[in-house]
């Protein structure tokens, strides 16, 4: 099964995903490190050499490489059938295909944050490896994508839940397929 873990920067996608992954002692992988892995670029190069639009087809790309290896209905191989926790870029599911993709071979959760929570963790974390971030009023910028995108996220998850009432449990009570 591939659990897709969706939402706003700040969430806790990542390590939400990765701590579950290792309670269930299944696969976990992000596809922001993928798309920089492959393209042997952080991800700020990506944006002010190409563009999103260019970043959002690269993202479509790596996360749909991915789904294929995993997902038991197609060619089969070491990672076929296996289980995992992929964890996604928060804006991947605003762009059409990533978000038909995601809806239609995997088990979208949307991990739900308040958004004073989201702008006090970017606030610690920082924005300069978030170029739909950097350069503008963190906390107008944060309510305002957050309005655009909650529809996104609604949309496309099977699951809406607070990140951190997530549980080895809840997971393991998905049937997908
Ligand atoms: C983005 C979120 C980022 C990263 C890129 C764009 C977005 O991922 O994919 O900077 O548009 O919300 P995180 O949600 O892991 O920060």
């Amino acid at each position: 099964m591939i659990i897709t873990l969706i939402g706003f920067m700040g969430c806790g996608k990542s390590s939400v995903g990765k701590a579950l992954a290792g309670k269930l002692g299944w696969d976990f992988s992000d596809s922001d490190s993928l798309v920089e892995l492959g393209e042997q670029m952080k991800i700020p190069e990506i944006f002010s050499n190409y563009g999103e639009k260019r970043f959002r087809e690269l993202e479509y790309m790596y996360i749909g490489k991915t789904i294929d290896r995993y997902d038991r209905g197609t060619a089969p191989g070491k990672h076929q059938g296996r289980n995992i926790i992929f964890s996604l870029g928060g804006g991947a599911p605003t762009y059409a295909p990533t978000a038909r993709l995601i809806k239609e071979r995997t088990f979208p959760i949307y991990l739900k944050c308040p958004v004073e929570e989201l702008i006090e963790n970017l606030r610690i974390d920082g924005t300069e490896n978030r170029p739909v971030l950097a350069g503008h009023d963190l906390e107008t910028r944060v309510r305002q994508l957050v309005a655009e995108r909650e529809p996104v996220y609604s949309g496309c998850a099977r699951m809406v839940i607070y990140p951190y009432s997530i549980t080895p449990e809840i997971i393991r009570s998905i049937r997908f397929r």
